[in-house]
Order: structure tokens, then sequence, then C-alpha cells
């Protein structure tokens, strides 16, 4: 294990085909539909940073330029709202660019979320990181990720965020298998993992979310692991080695069950359900797009 215990690195992988919002993320990345008034990314890197981690390293495939646009200046659109003494939105157009000090690698193939992992190995060297993706959304209230940065620097090796979804849905994620927790706790220890199992063959009701602390053992893994389910190479099989490895060689996986507000956008449905939970939340018209809903039902 390395033995600085500290992270200060965010991996977000952004290199999937997004299939699933086709045409939608025909030229764009699905990280970028927006959610709300924010491309579903800035919520994802507004997290990272909350939790002390603003260096942020984006696995890219392609149409990365609306990625790399939205995390820089934009010259003209500045003056032309300074022109108008538009502060408020100049404001808002700043923030995403003074973030984070955002980096980029390729992916060049998309050969699945353990790849795209790999891919970030020379940037983050031997430190522990974050992986965050972009299909869930933590709200800001719930510290999520500083919990997992906690559990890290107490146990070493890896951590991973899991929720309790219903026995049909397990199959939709990645599934851990765990030994139980203490009286009161939501700390896990991991004993196995498997990826998007059948309903009789899964061996909890913990679905795998998208934030992960990962001991940087896990690209020594990741680079022998071969394709798996869906003829990708899945992080999840690379968690599973790491979990039976030794603590002095990086291994061990602890989980983190998450009990916090957490909204979906990997799918069509989940993320225009995320949209209005958000919108309903939203400081300046919340109030009033939630009376518009109740209105229409
Ligand atoms: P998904 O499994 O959701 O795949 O990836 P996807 O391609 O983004 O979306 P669909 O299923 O085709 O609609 C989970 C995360 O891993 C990233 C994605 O960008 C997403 O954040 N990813 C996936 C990569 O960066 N590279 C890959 O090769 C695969």
């Amino acid at each position: 294990m390395s033995d600085g215990r500290r992270v200060s690195k965010a991996v977000i992988p952004v290199a999937g085909l997004g299939t699933r919002f086709l045409p939608a993320t025909k030229a764009i990345p699905k990280e970028m539909l927006p959610v709300v008034d924010k491309p579903a990314i800035q919520y994802v890197v507004e997290e990272a940073v909350s939790a002390g981690l603003s260096d942020v390293l984006m696995v890219t495939g392609r149409n990365k330029g609306a990625l790399e646009d939205h995390f820089d200046r934009s010259w003209e659109l500045e003056q032309a709202l300074e022109a108008k003494g538009d502060e408020f939105r100049l404001e808002r157009v700043r923030d995403a660019a003074v973030l984070a000090d955002v980096h980029y690698v390729r992916q060049g193939d998309p050969k699945g979320l353990g790849h795209a992992v790999l891919c970030a190995a020379r940037h983050v060297g031997d430190e522990a990181f974050a992986v965050l993706l972009g299909d869930d959304l933590i709200d800001a209230r719930d510290t999520l990720l500083e919990t997992m940065l906690e559990v890290r620097a107490e146990h070493g090796g890896s951590v991973i965020a899991l929720l309790e979804v219903p026995a049909d849905q397990v199959q939709l994620y990645g599934c851990a298998a765990v030994d139980p927790a203490d009286q009161g706790s939501d700390v896990v220890r991991v004993t196995g993992l498997v990826e998007k199992p059948a309903p009789q063959e899964a061996p909890s009701n913990l679905a795998l979310i998208g934030r992960y602390v990962l001991d940087p053992a896990v690209f020594e893994v990741l680079r022998r692991t071969g394709p798996g389910r869906g003829g990708e190479i899945q992080l999840t099989d690379a968690l599973q080695e790491l979990a039976g490895m030794p603590a002095e060689d990086g291994g061990g996986v602890h989980g983190v069950v998450f009990r916090g507000r957490r909204y979906d956008t990997g799918d069509r449905l989940s993320y225009l359900q995320a949209v209005v939970q958000l919108a309903e939340g939203h400081p300046e018209f919340g109030k009033e797009f939630a009376e518009w809903l109740r209105s229409r039902t």
C-alpha cells in the first residue's frame, strides 16, 4: 500500500458512449446533459472539490470539446455579460472555469470503466484517489465522499459506496458480498463483488453506486484484468480481486452504505426524475415549479 493515505485527486470517467441517451448524446458526452441549470458533470466536480479534491482528471473520449469549453474561461461570453452589466450570470459562467484544476486524458477506445480508470494511472501515480461517475449525483447536503475518505484514512485499501436496493433491481448494478456491519455502523468489510448478477445469484441487496476511493494497487490489477461482463474491462472485477488481496499489497475493500439523497441520471426515466427532484429544491424557482407540478395532478 502507498504510505501516504492522503487523497488529493479525483478521476471522472466521461468516455462512455452514452447509448441510452442517443440521439441526445450523439455530439456531447452524457455528462454534459443539463440537470436543471448545470451540466451533470459540474455537480460532480463541485462534490469532489467540496471533499477537498481539487485536482480533477477527466478521462474523455470523442466529443470532449464541450467538456473542455465548459471548464475553461469563455472570454466572448464574459465580455458580453460584462457589457450588459449582468453580474449574476457572469459569476455563474466563471464558476465552472475556476472551480478546480481540471486535466484531461484520452481513453481512445471505450473498453469499459476499468479501462477508463487505468488511463488515469500516469496522472495519479502512487497515491490513493477518488473516482466519481456522473450517473450518480449526491445531494450537496450529504457527505458521502468525505465519509469514504475517512474510511480510507482509517483502514487503507479501497472504499466503495453501497446503496440498499430492492432485490429485483440488483441486476442493474454491481453487487457486494459483505461481512455484517457493527451495530449502528454504515461501514462494512467487502468480501466479494459481482457485476450485474442475476437475482438468484446476488450475494446481497447492496448495489455499488458511482463513488470509489481506490488504492493505487488497482492499476496493477486492472492491467491484468481481461474483459468481463459485456466484453468490457470491469472495475468491479478488479475490486473483487482487491477484496481478496492482503493489506500490505494494497488490498482490502470497505463499503459505506449510503442513506442520503442520491439522484440517478443514468437512464432517461431516472434522469427526468432527478431533474424534477432537483428543480423542486431550486432556490430561485423551486417553490413555483413544485406548485405547478401539483396543479397538474
Ligand atoms: P456506463 O456503463 O453508464 O456506460 O458507464 P455509458 O457508455 O456511459 O452509457 P450507456 O450505458 O451506453 O448509456 C459508466 C461510466 O463509465 C464511463 C462512462 O462515461 C460513465 O461515466 N465509461 C464507460 C468510460 O469512461 N469509458 C468506458 O469505456 C465505459
